[in-house]
Formats: structure tokens, sequence, C-alpha cells
């Protein structure tokens, strides 16, 4: 990397793309149960409480269409950044805690967020995700050595001991009829108690000035609370949406540029959140219905609604998954041009094309779109 060329800057989702981080599926694990996740794939040899690698050959086919992905982005003369995975089948810990597992390295939206010449790195939430930053240093620290005006700042590393923790909420929570789920969520009474401040990068949707942060399984008011502190020329919203298992908000809510953002339909927003993007004149496109998945599900957290974690490489074209072509016809319509690309053996490490990647340069400057 030439000093020169380097600059750290992106205040929102759809500016023009010029550098991006792409994730890698290398060794990744059905981590082991811990308070805030546990996994429980029976049909697919990891019962509650198994825990290991992800069988090498869904690695691979992951592998190969995150290569696709950075290859097709590097055609495009977007520079490209990749991870440095390391052994997450070791057993990690602090003074406080141990756990048997880490995850993996596939999702660096979740742990990292660019906000104009800010890099910050994410408290995270689960034990298991910890140490995931040590993939990101290298470029971190290489960005840092290349840009003069880069910044580069880490959230308070949480302690996660029992207290940051309802324990027990996974005995019960399935179990608890639809409406007082729903309750749990806006109230935001979920995995995570506040003994501290916790989010995750992901659940953060960067509109210039403002910033919705959802309250989720693994972000709390904390966290919120620490974000409004934290960038204080920023309109920090703390929001939820009538989802039972909110976890990221990019599967939910997706600003597409200004003046249009995609909804999850299944997944309705609070009336004062559609309201403050109608009064500013944006429209809140429902997004059509997601192809459906069958067995390429495996192993996989995620719901259907990856179709809309897509990446936008500018304010007109739009990288989307191959097969959801409802979708693509729907935003085509909406003057997007559309990049198919293949990605679903990459779901069960984390997610889709927007999940697998973080904007580092974005052309464009801070505005604001909600006057
Ligand atoms: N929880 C979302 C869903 O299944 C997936 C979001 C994944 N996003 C991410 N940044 N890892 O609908």
């Amino acid at each position: 990397m030439s000093p020169r060329s380097v600059k750290v800057n992106s205040w929102n989702g759809w500016d023009p793309l010029r550098h991006v981080m792409v994730g890698r599926a290398d060794g990744t694990m059905v981590q082991a149960p811990e308070p805030a996740v546990r996994r429980d794939f029976p049909d697919d040899g990891f019962p509650l409480g198994a825990y290991g690698r992800i069988p090498d050959e869904m690695t691979a086919a992951a592998n190969e269409q995150l290569d696709g992905f950075a290859a097709l982005l590097e055609g495009r003369g977007i520079r490209v950044e990749r991870p440095e995975p390391i052994d997450f089948s070791q057993r990690v810990g602090t003074p406080e805690w141990t756990h048997n597992s880490m995850f993996g390295c596939m999702p660096p939206r979740d742990v990292l967020i660019t906000v104009g010449n800010e890099m910050l790195e994410a408290t995270m939430s689960y034990r298991s995700r910890w140490f995931e930053y040590l993939c990101y240093r290298p470029v971190l620290q290489k960005l840092f050595e290349a840009d003069p005006d880069a910044r580069w700042e880490a959230a308070p590393k949480p302690r996660l001991t029992d207290a940051s923790y309802n324990t027990g909420f996974w005995d019960t929570y399935n179990q608890l009829p639809l409406e007082e789920k729903l309750d749990r969520v806006r109230r935001n009474d979920l995995a995570l108690t506040e003994a501290e401040p916790l989010f995750d990068a992901a659940d953060i949707a960067r509109c210039g000035k403002d910033l919705f942060v959802q309250l989720s399984l693994v972000t709390n008011r904390s966290g919120a609370d620490w974000l409004r502190r934290h960038f204080p020329d920023h309109r920090v919203h703390p929001v939820s949406f009538t989802n039972t298992h909110p976890l990221h908000i990019d599967a939910t809510w997706v600003p597409l540029r200004p003046g249009l953002v995609l909804h999850n339909g299944e997944r309705p927003a609070e009336p004062e959140l559609t309201e403050y993007f109608k009064v500013n004149d944006w429209e809140v496109l429902e997004a059509v219905q997601p192809e459906s998945w069958h067995h390429e599900a495996r192993l996989s957290f995620c719901s259907p609604w990856l179709s809309v974690n897509m990446l936008s490489l500018d304010e007109n074209t739009l990288c989307i998954e191959e097969r959801e072509v409802r979708l693509a016809d729907q935003l085509t319509a909406y003057g997007f041009e559309m990049i198919p690309v293949p990605f679903r053996a990459a779901a069960p490490f984390g997610g889709g094309l927007h999940c697998a990647t973080w904007d580092i340069e974005r052309e464009g400057t801070l505005q604001d779109y909600f006057p």
C-alpha cells in the first residue's frame, strides 16, 4: 500500500466503494455453548452442547465464494483486504472466565465499523467472539500506518462475566408465547443485562449524521448509550423491530441510497422510526419475499432474509446473492444495477454479502439526510 492512496473514510453504506475487507471462512467453528448463545443443529451433527469445526467441504465451498466475491470487487477497481484467521478451536479466557472455543472471521461487519476517518472495534458480546479482533488487527495496523489521518478506536473491552447475561435466558425464551417474546424484545429484556456497554458493529446502520442502533440479542441499551457519547456530533437512535430474534440490523432495515430504505416487512419497524424516515421524504420500501433455501441452510443461524444483506458499490449498484432473482427485479425497477454473486455457501459462517465485508473507504463526506 502506498501511503498516498490509502484513506479511511466512510459515512454511509452507499457512497462509491473504494476499499473494503472481505472475510475468510477458514477454521470457523460451531461454537461451544455460552450464556449468550447456544447452537443446536441435531440434524447436522451438532446437537445442543456439541461444538467443533464446520466440515472442511463446507469451509472450502464458502472460501471459494468469498474469494470469488473478492476477485469481483477487485475487478471493479476496489481494493480488497482479507483478515488473518487464527486457530478458532482453541480454548480462550480472561482472568474472569474461560470458554471452549472461538467462532471465526467471516463476518468482519459484526466487529468493525468505519465512521468518517475512524475505524472502531465493537465490544462484541459473545465470549466466543471476544478475541475475533485479533484476525483484523494486521489490516487495522497496516491502515493506521498507511493513512496518517486515520483514527483507530476500540470500544471498552467487555468483562463478559455472568453478570453481563440473563443466565438461563435460552432455557426459557424459546418456549414463551409470541406476544411475550415481542414484549421482551420491545423492552430489550433479552440475553444481555445492562451490566456494561455491549454492542456488535453490525447492529448499526449509518446514514451520515444519523446512526441507527438496533437493540438486540447482542446489543444492549448501555452499548447504544456508549455509542451516543462516543459520537457526540451524530444523532444516535436506539431502535427495535418486531422480531423475536433480533441480531444485526442488516437483514431488517437497509438504507440503499438517500431517500430509500429497504425494509423487511416481516419485522415491522416502530412507528416512530418509520415516521422519522417519512417526514424526511424517505421511501420505506418493503422487500419482496426471499427465495427458499432448502438444504443449503445447514448449520446456518441466519434467516432467508439474508436476501436483503447486499453490498452497495455506489448508490446505483448493488451486489446481491445470485438466487434472489425477485428482489433483484424489484430493485432493478427502482433504477439499480444488480450484480449477482453466488454466496449461499457463506451463510453458515455468519451471513451474506454485507456481513462478509467491512467498508474502509467510500468516497463522500458527512451529510445530514434528516435535516
Ligand atoms: N440475523 C439476521 C437474520 O438472520 C442475519 C444478519 C446477519 N448479519 C451480520 N452482520 N452477520 O435475519
